[in-house]
């Protein structure tokens, strides 16, 4: 294992009792589930050796590790993006950290626009695959054997069998869940009418500008990984309106009380 991936761990790890084993990163306006934790332990990523400091209006940026759902958890209150500014590899760190401090099982959350039409606004979505033509992969580079393999594979990169029971778990909730693939643009500019005509061509059903390199660094690590997707709008040139950060943030505040029961129960199985 890399240096500054112990010198993390062991930094994170000074925090930890018992090792989480389920993983939270919590997507633009989804944020106050952390809140839900008990027993919290906050740890600001700036004191993390090194972490990139997290620059977006509405993601905050710490680690809250506690109990939630009668299980140990280590969420992310705010994420990194590619166009942030910093490479692949490093807005992926902080996925081999929660690996490294014992995580199995990842739950990656955003919030996306809605590429297929009979979406709307406020809807969930389980991720059932993605698409990368970013050209971009966090594992370019030499491959840390330690780490995971060369060349991982990606068929079931979004752990079917747990899909299954997700879905399951919405119906009993009465929850309507839809289902789809999460298609990556690295942003920060939001996609042309074009661009989104394209992506449901290519079978996208969501578009946004994260999780798709932090399921790539998951998967490679050998964790099960997650994904839910809040539709905050539809995608250009299906919604007429331009789009904005602010909304974005305010849909997905509005659908967090349906998000948090089933990322709980999600938890809890
Ligand atoms: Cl329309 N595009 C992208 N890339 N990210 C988003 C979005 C759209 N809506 C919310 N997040």
């Amino acid at each position: 294992m890399a240096v500054n991936l112990i010198e993390a761990k062991e930094f994170v790890a000074q925090y930890i009792d018992e090792a989480p084993t389920v993983g939270l990163i919590l997507g633009s306006g989804l944020g106050d589930l952390a809140e839900e934790i008990e027993s919290p332990v906050f740890i600001p990523y700036n004191l993390i050796p090194y972490f990139p400091i997290s620059t977006v209006e509405g993601h905050m940026g710490r680690f809250v590790y506690g109990d939630f759902m009668g299980k140990k958890v280590i969420a992310m209150q705010g994420r990194f993006h590619f166009y942030e500014g910093y490479s692949m590899r490093d807005i992926t760190f902080p996925i081999r950290v929660m690996k490294a401090i014992g995580v199995k099982h990842i739950i990656l959350t955003n919030a996306a626009g809605g590429v297929n039409r009979k979406f709307k606004p406020g809807d969930l979505m389980l991720i059932t695959d993605q698409i990368n033509i970013s050209g971009h992969s966090p594992l370019i580079g030499r491959n840390d054997p330690t780490l995971g393999p060369r060349f991982p594979d990606c068929s079931n990169l979004y752990d079917h069998d747990f899909n299954d029971r997700v879905i399951g778990l919405a119906k009993a909730l009465q929850l309507e869940l839809q289902q789809g693939v999460y298609f990556y643009s690295t942003g920060p500019q939001y996609e042309t009418p074009a661009e989104i005509k394209m992506a449901a061509l290519l079978g996208a059903d969501a578009v946004g500008m994260s999780t798709v390199p932090e399921a790539i660094v998951a998967a490679h690590a050998g964790m099960k990984v997650t994904g839910i997707s809040c539709i905050t709008n539809m995608a250009a040139g299906i919604q007429k309106t331009a789009l904005n950060h602010h909304e974005v943030v305010e849909t997905a505040n509005r659908v967090k009380t349906n998000f948090s029961k089933l990322v709980k129960k999600m938890i809890e199985i």
